[in-house]
């Protein structure tokens, strides 16, 4: 199964990056695509004078391609990533039907010590005009994320991989 998945976070050694992996690798993914969303700031402007960016076309092939979908917030703020945010903006410029009926997990991963939990309830919020198959439970939290990854990227805790592998069988259920 072919399993995509967006972090909100655009650091190099982002947890939220590698919280999609260790979910990528729950999920048993034959096939795994982490997006890039380095698009540039939605203006209606730019989008009249060049349409759709080729990045933005890119990710809804991929979402439509793939068999699921998991993103991951950081949370800036209470909120989510103004980073992730633009990108389903564009996504809903580009093909706003590509996440409709979508099996799709979110979590988050953050320094604080609730997990972001509020901006991950911000993001099942946001994306609610896209109508994905979005689970409800269980909630993946990783709190005080610069602590819960080894060298390999790999999660340290148990418990945050028991509540992730549950996620990714829900996910998998789903497809
Ligand atoms: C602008 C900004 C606002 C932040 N606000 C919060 C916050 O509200 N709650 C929280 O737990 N952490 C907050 N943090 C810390 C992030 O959770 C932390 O940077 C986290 O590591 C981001 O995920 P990443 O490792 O994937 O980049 C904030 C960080 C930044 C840069």
């Amino acid at each position: 199964m072919h399993l995509l998945g967006i972090s909100g976070s655009l650091r190099k050694e982002a947890t939220n990056t590698k919280l999609i992996h260790e979910a990528a690798r729950l999920f048993e993914a034959s096939e795994f695509t982490a997006a890039d969303i380095r698009f540039p700031l939605y203006d209606g402007d730019l989008e009249e004078a060049e349409g759709i960016p080729a990045a933005v076309k890119a990710l809804t092939d991929q979402i439509n391609s793939a068999d699921a979908v998991v993103i991951s917030t950081p949370e800036y703020n209470k909120a989510p990533s103004g980073a992730l945010k633009n990108a389903l903006d564009w996504i809903s410029r580009s093909d706003m039907k590509s996440l409709q009926d979508k099996p799709m997990a979110i979590m988050s991963a953050t320094a604080g010590r609730a997990g972001g939990e509020r901006a991950q309830f911000a993001l099942r919020l946001m994306l609610m005009p896209f109508a994905p198959k979005l689970l409800q439970s269980p909630e993946v939290l990783v709190a005080q994320s610069s602590k819960q990854f080894d060298d390999n990227g790999r999660l340290t805790d148990d418990a945050y991989i028991d509540f992730l592998g549950k996620l990714m069988g829900n996910l998998k259920a789903l497809v």
